[in-house]
């Protein structure tokens, strides 16, 4: 995993400019994954992506629709079938979609960019949130919806250990908190992908 360009710092952005540098190319449509375990940042990012021209598709957002409450999970099998249809229509469609779960393990990512293959899309971006594990139980603690703790530690362990993403997977951009800006918008630092564009724009 290399972060870095020729030695350079990262890049410091807000998520709108992160997500401008994302902009699928015309008429090109791109499948966006982010990764990053609860309280990571991944849906401050997608918030930014998202409006570049992206569909955004999440679990929480089928829970929502399916039971009215995002922490609710149905049968067995029944909230995934229903991601898996609506990415598939989106993607015939023609658009671009940003899918906003954890993605934390490689099997996760790989049945989502085999629909996005089947469907014709093979320009795959993943977004990494490198985030510290003891500000994201931070982050967590801090929210309506909390993630028990010891669900959230196995999840950094695994994304950290043997589920990192690699290059076969996609270009990947990766992405640590930034600093506190003054302005109170959050802040990113950005590496890889989406660094090295924004070097040559
Ligand atoms: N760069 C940042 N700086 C400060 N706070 C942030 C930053 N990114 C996200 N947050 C905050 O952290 C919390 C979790 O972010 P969220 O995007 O919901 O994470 P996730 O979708 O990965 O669970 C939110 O309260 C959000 O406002
Ligand atoms: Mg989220």
């Amino acid at each position: 995993m290399n972060d870095r360009k020729n030695g350079q710092a990262p890049e410091v952005m807000t998520a709108d400019r992160l997500g401008q540098m994302l902009t699928p190319r015309q008429g090109k449509q791109r499948l966006v994954l982010m990764v990053g375990i609860p309280g990571s940042g991944k849906s401050t990012v997608g918030d930014g992506i998202e409006k570049a021209g992206y569909v955004r598709i999440s679990y929480d957002v089928i829970r929502q629709r399916l039971f009215g409450d995002a922490k609710e999970h149905g049968e067995e099998g029944q909230v995934g079938r229903a991601f898996r249809e609506e990415l598939r229509a989106v993607l015939t469609s023609g658009k671009s979609v940003l899918v906003d779960n954890t993605n934390f393990l490689k099997d996760m990512r790989t049945h989502i960019i085999e629909i996005a293959r089947q469907c014709g899309v093979g320009d795959v971006h993943l977004v990494v949130m490198k985030v510290p594990l003891p500000l994201c139980l931070e982050r967590n603690r801090a929210r309506d919806r909390v993630v028990p703790t010891r669900t959230v530690r196995h999840m950094h362990w695994k994304l950290t250990g043997s589920e990192w993403p690699t290059r076969e997977e996609g270009r990947m951009t990766i992405v640590r908190p930034g600093l506190r800006a003054d302005s109170g918008v959050p802040t990113y630092l950005v590496g890889g992908f989406a660094f090295a564009v924004a070097c040559t724009n």
